[in-house]
């Protein structure tokens, strides 16, 4: 992984994932240390994030190393006409690895072949989003003790969700039985679908989120995103899908839990929150060790 651009999950083999799984259960252990002194980090912020950006900035600050960077085009040369190219060149001058997200799909597959620093995609538009993928799967080994075999609901928005499109693709690797659930709008893309079907692996499609929640022992939800729409009034007839209540839990396996790459709107009721069951808040404190894992790796340190 030393040098490598993370820039879609499927750039990692099953050894490579597992790897930084490893070393983020050793980050989380001891998430102080001085690994990344003299190390920079350019974190490039196209558009907003809160989880992203600060748990890759606490993530190296925790390990010595420095942050530069952006949390928005606005405050960049881009907005002067800047290409993203010229920007990547530059910047590449003042770091040792570039955290990118951006809205264009591919803009990060893009930025890797003309960058001379590794690139890490933080999400590109509806495309991938592989850092949160891989702390998906940490909360996942984490909670049911294994990858292997389970029942994952992805519920809401599978069609812009980025975070499914890498999820979906990794669970491949791990014999996961898919069940898909969203208004027919936003079924999941039949580009990600042909992974499950490569795999030889079995998916479900449903409508009705009630009809999962008894079979399941991850549910998956996601937001549907109103900025993904090209069209208000689209969003407008789907923005109410679904809304997880506690109650709606109660027939629900010991094991369940419920993630969200977040942040929510109004598809998880606030009383699911002191439900042992709702993992999301831990699900994003998991982050930082997993981008001390990636970026540790990346810069060749572990
Ligand atoms: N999960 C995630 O990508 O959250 P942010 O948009 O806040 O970074």
């Amino acid at each position: 992984m030393k040098n490598k651009s993370l820039v879609s999950i499927s750039d990692y083999s099953r050894e490579e994932i597992l790897r930084i799984l490893e070393l983020a259960a050793e980050f989380e252990q001891q998430p102080r240390q001085d690994l990344l002194k003299g190390k920079v980090v350019a974190s490039l912020f196209f558009e907003p994030s809160t989880r992203t950006r600060l748990s890759f900035e606490s993530a190296i600050q925790q390990l010595g190393g420095s942050v530069i960077g952006f949390a928005s085009a606005d405050t960049s040369s881009v907005r002067k006409g800047e290409s993203l190219k010229d920007t990547i060149l530059t910047v590449s001058n003042y770091s040792d690895l570039i955290v990118m997200r951006h809205p264009v799909d591919g803009s990060a597959r893009y930025a890797s072949e003309v960058s001379p620093v590794p690139i890490v995609n933080a999400g590109d538009g509806a495309n991938q989003h592989p850092t949160q993928c891989l702390l998906d799967l940490y909360s996942i080994k984490k909670t049911q003790g294994r990858l292997e075999g389970l029942d994952v609901a992805f519920v809401g928005d599978l069609k812009y969700g980025r975070t499914v499109h890498s999820l979906v693709i990794a669970l491949t690797q791990f014999n996961a039985r898919f069940h898909l659930v969203s208004p027919p709008e936003l079924k999941l893309p039949s580009a990600v679908k042909r992974y499950i079907k490569e795999a030889k692996l079995e998916y479900y499609q449903y409508t009705d989120l009630n009809e999962v929640i008894p079979n399941c022992d991850i549910l998956y939800m996601t937001r549907i995103q109103r900025e993904r729409f090209p069209d208000p009034l689209d969003y407008e007839k789907v923005k109410n899908s679904y809304n997880l209540n506690n109650q709606m839990l109660a027939n629900s396996r010991p094991n369940l839990k419920v993630l969200h790459p977040l942040p929510r709107v109004n598809e998880i009721n606030v009383d699911v929150d002191s439900n042992p069951k709702a993992y999301y808040f831990e699900q994003a404190l998991n982050g930082v060790y997993v981008r001390q894992a990636i970026v540790a790796s990346i810069l060749g340190l572990k």
